[in-house]
């Protein structure tokens, strides 16, 4: 019941919603090109939409809201795109809606279309985040935010656990087909640009918060299925200690 009463609310916050998205769209232009308004100038983009979860300078205090300070702009923006229910595209017909946060219920587009990366954290904030941004604005953040100075992670992680750590993320397990994490992602954590992400210096809750959500499927937004790859004959155990290495990569 409880589930049918939220279904309902999503389908009519949906319908009220495209409505108001396609009122909102200018009529075609007929003339001279129409007079476009540029994209919103990023520093009030940062202050309004951003800076009360990943700070000013995209070094968030909080455990479970990455650091984005000084991530590749490319890995950024893709991210942004893939919190939308129809990548990337603007509020319409194709991506007329994102989850509810009414609850942790995922509701799908009219083409059966969820994110491919959804965040069950805070209601999934980032869901709705990404609605109302234009891909102007999905660059400018992403650049902005890539080139702020990390201010990296503390690593909690003891001293006897350290060289299995590392040896898990160099080299991997070869008896248990398990990928070194370092072969793409580089031995340091820096990743590779364009489509590998820089992992040292994120906080140990939020890296280990993306390994579970990749092992179960939660998050697909992994080109080739890499990461689930990766992950799927990972332990907890494992994916703490690795998330704990990662805070203390430099
Ligand atoms: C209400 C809090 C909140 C706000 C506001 C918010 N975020 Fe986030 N953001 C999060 C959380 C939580 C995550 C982690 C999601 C997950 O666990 O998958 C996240 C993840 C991200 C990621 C993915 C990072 C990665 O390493 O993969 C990007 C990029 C991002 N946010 C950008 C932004 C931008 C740009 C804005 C402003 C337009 C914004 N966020 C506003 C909470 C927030
Ligand atoms: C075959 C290459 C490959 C291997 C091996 C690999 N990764 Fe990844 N990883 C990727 C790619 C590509 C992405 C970006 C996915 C996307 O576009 O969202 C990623 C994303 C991630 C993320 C998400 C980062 C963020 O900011 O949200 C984490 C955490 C991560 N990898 C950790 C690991 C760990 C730990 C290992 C080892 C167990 C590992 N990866 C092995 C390619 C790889």
């Amino acid at each position: 019941m409880k589930q049918a009463l939220l279904l309902f609310a999503a389908l009519t916050g949906l319908a009220g919603f495209s409505v108001a998205a396609r009122a909102a769209e200018p009529a075609p232009a007929v003339t001279a090109a129409p007079a476009v308004a540029g994209p919103i100038p990023v520093a009030r983009l940062v202050a309004e939409k951003c800076a009360g979860c990943h700070s000013t300078d995209g070094n968030s205090p909080t455990p479970n809201v990455p650091r984005l300070a000084g991530q590749h702009a490319d890995y950024l923006y893709k991210q942004l795109r893939n919190f939308k229910a129809a990548d990337g595209e603007p509020p319409g017909p194709k991506n007329p809606m994102y989850p509810t946060p009414s609850d942790l219920v995922y509701v799908a587009a009219p083409e059966g279309k969820l994110p491919e990366r959804k965040n069950p954290l805070w209601f999934l904030a980032m869901n709705g985040m990404v609605h109302g941004l234009s891909d102007a604005d999905m660059k400018n953040l992403a650049i902005f935010f890539s080139e702020q100075t990390l201010v990296p992670a503390k690593s909690a992680l003891g001293p006897d656990k350290l060289e299995p750590a590392r040896l898990l993320f160099v080299a991997g397990d070869p008896a248990r087909r398990l990928p070194a994490c370092g072969s793409c992602h580089g031995p340091t954590g820096a990743g590779l640009p364009a489509q590998v992400p820089r992992l040292a210096g994120q906080s140990a809750a939020y890296t280990e918060a993306q390994l579970r959500n990749f092992r179960s499927g939660d998050r697909t937004n992994d080109p080739n299925m890499m990461m689930r790859d990766a992950t799927n004959r990972l332990t907890d155990e494992e994916m703490h200690l690795l998330a704990d290495y990662i805070a203390g990569l430099r």
